[in-house]
């Protein structure tokens, strides 16, 4: 079986642009692949973060992966911090990737502009990421259109380091959905769905209640025109509903558009938000479960020994080939 990993920050709020993104994807693969899912918790500390409700929103994201679907039978999660082997795997790529390389990031640029001053974790964070990848030796990489350009560097690393030191990495792919990989905000719907929106009317947040999202759908900004079309350039208000509608129910875009042929955007939008308030109230039914049962510590514990033993393996082989001197 062909092994898939990927991460997801325990920060803001958990959105529909990270379900549809990514994370429905993870349940999709889990059985077909052997899959590892990361809460990835030291990326979170790249900006300034309360202690107490980063402890907290890494327990609420493990509940959203079992939320989500993702069988702890079949699927590994885990805790970042719990595996040391990301951190020092991480600074050894540090010692490997380039300046120039870092420089050319566009997260990094994004989430520093307007700020005063801005970590060195931020600037070196998709490093962390390639560590994070290359330690499972992994195959595949399912992601948003935004991870691009840190899987590219990530294979660029792995690329260079078994050129200069030998063998140890495989090269990853990454899997970007063709449609909904970036999922737009319902307010600004040329600006992608964000967790760090100043507005909550920018994003449908998986814990809210069926009379927020409703409200939201209903609300949310389209043209004029009042005719259902999928047009990201010149409708991408419409197209950005039409493609959250087609992902939660499972339906071709093409098949909608006949569906609401002359229908308008109210009855539109009413159907939809029907289909997104019964998706995910089954997500945060199986959410209430879980944290009423308990055991995701046990999930989390479990993982990280299980991945502990891959990580090492990596750790062993790429020392002894930088020349670490080992007795
Ligand atoms: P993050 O919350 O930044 O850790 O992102 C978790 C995953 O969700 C990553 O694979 C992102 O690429 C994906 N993602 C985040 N925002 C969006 C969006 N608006 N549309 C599609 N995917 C997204
Ligand atoms: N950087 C990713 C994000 O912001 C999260 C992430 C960290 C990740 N490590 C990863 C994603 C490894 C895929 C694989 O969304």
């Amino acid at each position: 079986m062909k092994r898939v990993f990927s991460g997801v920050q325990p920060t803001g709020t958990i959105h529909l642009g990270n379900y549809l993104g990514a994370m429905k994807r993870f349940v999709d693969l889990q059985d077909d692949y052997e899959s590892i899912f990361c809460i990835v918790d030291l990326h979170a500390l790249t900006v300034p973060r309360d202690p107490e409700e980063l402890r907290n929103k890494t327990r609420e994201l493990a509940l959203f992966y079992l939320a989500i679907g993702l069988d702890p039978e079949k699927t590994t999660i885990f805790t970042q911090s719990s595996v040391s082997a990301h951190s020092e795997l991480a600074w050894l790529l540090q010692c490997v990737a380039h300046v120039g390389e870092l420089n050319r990031m566009t997260q990094y640029k994004e989430k520093g502009q307007g700020k005063d001053t801005v970590t060195a974790g931020l600037y070196t964070y998709p490093v962390l990421m390639a560590a994070d990848i290359l330690l499972y030796q992994t195959e595949v990489v399912p992601v948003g259109e935004d991870q691009k350009q840190h899987l590219e560097l990530t294979r660029d690393i792995a690329q260079r380091f078994n050129n200069r030191y030998g063998e140890a990495f495989t090269i990853p792919e990454p899997l970007i959905n063709e449609i909904g990989a970036r999922i737009m905000a319902l307010d600004e719907p040329t600006k992608k769905m964000s967790k760090s929106a100043e507005s909550p009317n920018n994003y449908i947040g998986l814990l809210e209640e069926p009379k927020i999202i409703n409200k939201k759908i209903m609300r949310a900004v389209t043209d004029s025109e009042n005719e259902v079309r999928f047009d990201p350039e010149n409708k991408p208000g419409i197209s950005n509903l039409l493609t959250i509608y087609s992902l939660m129910s499972e339906t071709p875009v093409s098949e909608l558009e006949q569906k609401y042929q002359g229908l308008g955007y109210g009855a539109f939008k009413k159907d939809l938000a029907e289909v997104v308030v019964d998706r995910i109230s089954e997500i945060q039914d199986r959410y209430r479960r879980w944290e009423k049962d308990g055991g995701v510590e046990d999930v989390l514990r479990q993982g990280a020994e299980k991945v502990s033993v891959i990580a090492e393996e990596t750790m062993e082989r790429v020392k002894d080939l930088m020349g670490l001197y080992r007795v």
